[in-house]
């Protein structure tokens, strides 16, 4: 029976997943490809590392060139993560005639173009299902089933930690930084949660997303991104009151020729599906133009649901390309793209604005929104006479340039001591 051999960069969680996956499940694997598929080294940083599942120590290697340059290795699996050495391992493994899968969202975001560009260049193939979404099969679904439509529209619940975050807080009412703790207790953030709840992480991801829907590479500073750590338990509680959950989405819609691109807190519909994904789960809601509205729900991380995609990415590989020459995954569309600029993209908005509550002082700040063309819908004022005293507003459907002219504005009213958060507000 025809063997392929796997070199795997290293045995964390992800790669910990894919050794188990790989080895009590071959079975079922060999019996679906019709040959083995065997992990013939792994690398890692310190061989004598305990690890909570046996591995045969004469599989682990230290030195990268054991497994990039031994002409016995077919696939490479990066599950390093990071850019450094991750990128020049990989373009070293395509240099040598190697098909790669990784799940580094970072380095595909980023470097996404020259690692397919090289493997073009050297007829093999890089997959990356893993990147996005962990265990949901998301770029492939997009790739293949969904060929048919034009995707319009991307909403994504994905990433696990701050999904996690602002379950706990809405549930518990703990506050952000005890969510947090136990997020990271739990194993889900990044090893520097900066990357999960300043939302770079669902930026990197969107950005592939963007790639797999629209057909088009956009960089990092098309999008607009905003992370979670201004989102108190007060924003929480209004937006219940007013009948919304505060999700972390990462957006991309295509409309007029132009693509927009966002990752922020926004509030969604209590009734609307994406509304009940909670806790660590991640969530796609997609529209296509043939099929019309489909959501993909599961696990965005951890060590078998992210092993699972891929070790479906190496058997893609067997069943496809070992033999076949190159097939690279997403190549954009030659036509550049129009990309919105964040102050022309239309919302509703949640606005929280802390006032030192005398008469005159709503009067005066609804005055400036209807200056500057934005509609208000519903206003909630509790507290009354003291210093501090929140007011929400929630606006109808307006332009971002002038909400942001009217915050302002707004500011500048000296009876308005601060403006306690803005979120936006989609209906989907
Ligand atoms: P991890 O648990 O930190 O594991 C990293 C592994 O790489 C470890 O085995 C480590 O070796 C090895 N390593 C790190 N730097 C190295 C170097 N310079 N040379 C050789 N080996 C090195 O990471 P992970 O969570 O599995 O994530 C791996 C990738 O998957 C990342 O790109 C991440 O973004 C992506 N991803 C992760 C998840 C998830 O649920 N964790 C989900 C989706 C995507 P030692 O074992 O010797 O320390
Ligand atoms: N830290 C990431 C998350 C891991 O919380 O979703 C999966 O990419």
């Amino acid at each position: 029976m025809k063997m392929i051999r796997v070199g795997m960069l290293g045995l964390g969680t992800v790669g910990s997943g894919v050794y188990k996956i790989l080895t009590e499940d071959q079975s079922q694997i060999q019996s679906k490809l019709g040959c083995r598929v065997e992990i013939a080294k792994i690398l890692v940083r310190d061989k004598k590392k305990f690890r909570d599942f046996s591995v045969p120590e004469d599989i682990l290697v230290t030195d990268p060139k054991l497994i990039l340059e031994d002409e016995t290795i077919d696939i490479v699996v990066e599950l390093i993560g990071g850019i450094d050495p991750a990128k020049a391992h990989i373009l070293k493994a395509i240099e040598n005639g190697k098909h790669v899968v990784t799940a580094n969202k970072a380095l595909i975001s980023q470097h996404g173009d020259e690692i397919e560009d090289a493997a073009q260049a050297c007829g093999v193939t890089v997959r990356y299902e893993a990147s996005v979404c962990g265990g949901i099969p998301i770029l492939s679904t997009l790739q293949e089933a969904l060929s048919a439509n034009r995707i319009q529209e991307v909403f994504g619940i994905v990433n696990g930690t701050t999904n996690y975050i602002l379950t706990k807080m809405s549930n518990e009412k703990v506050d952000f930084k005890q969510a947090l703790e136990e997020a990271q207790q739990k194993g889900y953030a990044e090893a520097d949660p900066t990357s999960d709840v300043e939302a770079f992480d669902a930026l990197y991801k969107l950005l592939i997303l963007a790639k797999f829907s629209f057909n088009t590479q956009a960089e990092h500073s098309l999008v607009y991104r905003e992370g979670i750590t201004n989102i108190s338990i007060n924003d929480i509680q209004y937006a219940e009151e007013l009948g919304y959950k505060i999700k972390l989405l990462a957006i991309g819609k295509e409309s007029d020729g132009q693509i927009e691109l966002r990752v922020h807190p926004t509030l969604i519909p209590k009734e609307h599906p994406l509304a009940s994904v909670g806790d660590a789960y991640n969530a796609v809601y997609v529209k296509g133009s043939a099929v019309g509205s489909l959501m993909f729900y599961g696990r965005g991380a951890g060590s078998l649901p992210t092993g699972s995609a891929v070790v479906g990415d190496i058997m893609y590989l067997v069943n496809h390309e070992i033999g076949n020459g190159c097939h690279i995954y997403n190549r954009p569309a030659a036509a550049i793209k129009a990309f919105k600029n964040m102050r022309d993209t239309k919302s509703t908005y949640y606005i929280r604005v802390i006032v030192k509550d005398i008469p005159g002082v709503l009067g005066r700040i609804a005055t400036v929104f209807g200056k500057h063309s934005v509609s208000l819908a519903s206003i909630i004022q509790k507290d009354v006479g003291s210093d501090q005293v929140p007011i929400v507003f929630l606006t109808h459907e307006t332009l971002e340039g002038n909400l942001q002219n009217a915050i302002d504005e707004i500011t500048d009213i000296p009876e308005v001591h601060t403006i306690g958060n803005i979120i936006r507000v989609d209906h989907l």
